[in-house]
């Protein structure tokens, strides 16, 4: 088992203005910042990131979304990292996310979902390798 996972604060509530409220959440719950940064995707990139969906029906919604501004993309670190993460932000859906977590405060609907998680050790370790190099990594 791997103790870190990969988050992005996504286009929705980098606007919203919760950057804050979502890092103090994130450090509230124990996890440490191993790599951070204040990005934003191209169309392109989101593509990529998301390669995974390309079947789906939202696949050109979620990139359009996850490439309409800025994110903060990060490498959180903590023991049993990727389903605690998953647990603090709550489910992908805002209106079934549990009272607490990320997205039942912060998330406007499944698509806007505020943040990302995620869902294996093998896929947080894909994730946290397509925004950071082993040397922005502390
Ligand atoms: P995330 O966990 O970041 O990765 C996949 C994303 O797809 C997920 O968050 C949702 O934001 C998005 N997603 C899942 N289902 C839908 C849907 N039905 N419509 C739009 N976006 C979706």
């Amino acid at each position: 088992m791997s103790n870190v996972t990969f988050t992005m604060i996504k286009p929705d509530a980098v606007k919203n203005g919760n950057i804050g409220n979502i890092l103090q959440m994130i450090n509230n719950a124990g996890f440490r910042i191993v790599a951070m940064k204040y990005t934003k995707l191209s169309l392109e990139q989101a593509g990529k990131f998301y390669e995974v969906h390309s079947a789906r029906p939202f696949y050109g919604e979620l990139t359009e979304f996850m490439s309409s501004g800025p994110i903060v993309a990060a490498i959180l670190e903590k023991e049993n990292a990727v389903a605690d993460f998953r647990t603090l932000i709550g489910a992908t859906n805002p209106a079934e996310a549990a009272e607490g977590t990320i997205r039942k405060k912060y998330a406007t609907s499944i698509g806007e979902n505020a943040v990302h998680g995620s869902d294996s050790d093998e896929n947080a370790l894909i994730e946290g390798s397509f925004f950071f190099s082993g040397l922005e990594r502390f």
